[in-house]
């Protein structure tokens, strides 16, 4: 059984890559096989459409025909059990890349036949990680909440159940004293990572695991 994981912050090792780890180690606690990609190492685009996947007699078979280096994680996602795909907010949604990702995967899914019906050809449990600044008490203040849903129902074209963790006030640099940030109340971030981060990765590693027992 396999779990992958997507980061789609350029940051390799801070928060989202952090929790996506942790969902990875859960998924392996229950026997999974485990790797994790970094869309910013790769050179692609989102989709153009070149609306190969649409044409009658296509040969496509849910795999986005453009040619980069986002096809061999497109056929990673094919052949995988579990995807766990995290991003930063970025002004109040997920990073271009990894709305760039979802389109490439998720297009070449979804029916033009027939309004509402995914192709996929598999079953694929997924998980959803979102880091932000954002206070996890002004989610519906700010409208967060109606693009964490959208994401969720947009996951469900891989036809299997999605989870989503969303992890609050996030250790955005390591030096604030350097940085032009005094709306930040450092103290309490400093406090909110010492105490609510460990907790967040601890629920990815939880929800990498009971994803992947899911499938087995
Ligand atoms: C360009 C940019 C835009 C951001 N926009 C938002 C935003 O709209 N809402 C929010 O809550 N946080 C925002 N943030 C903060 C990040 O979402 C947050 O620090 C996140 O945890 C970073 O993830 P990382 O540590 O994996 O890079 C933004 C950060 C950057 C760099």
């Amino acid at each position: 059984m396999r779990a992958l994981g997507i980061n789609g912050s350029p940051r390799r090792e801070w928060n989202t890559a952090t929790l996506l780890r942790s969902a990875l180690e859960g998924a392996e606690s229950v026997g999974a096989q485990t790797e994790l990609v970094h869309l910013y190492d790769l050179d692609y685009r989102g989709c153009t459409s070149c609306f190969t996947c649409k044409r009658k007699g296509n040969s496509c078979n849910g795999l986005c025909a453009m040619r980069d280096d986002l096809r061999e994680v497109l056929e990673a996602v094919l052949a995988t059990d579990v995807l766990i795909l995290g991003s930063p907010i970025y002004f109040g949604d997920v990073t271009g890349e990894t709305r760039s990702f979802l389109e490439r995967l998720l297009f070449p899914n979804i029916s033009y036949d027939e309004f509402g019906r995914s192709d996929f050809p598999r079953q694929v449990s997924c998980g959803l990680i979102f880091t932000m600044n954002c206070p996890a008490q002004y989610v519906k203040d700010v409208g967060y909440d109606v693009l964490f849903e959208n994401y969720v129902r947009l996951m469900g074209i891989l036809k299997g159940p999605c989870e989503l963790l969303t992890s609050h006030e996030t250790w955005q640099f390591s030096d604030y004293s350097v940085m032009n940030a005094a709306m930040f109340d450092v103290e309490a971030k400093a406090r909110r990572r010492a105490e609510q981060f460990p907790v967040d990765c601890q629920r990815a590693f939880e929800m990498g695991a009971r994803l992947a027992k899911e499938q087995s």
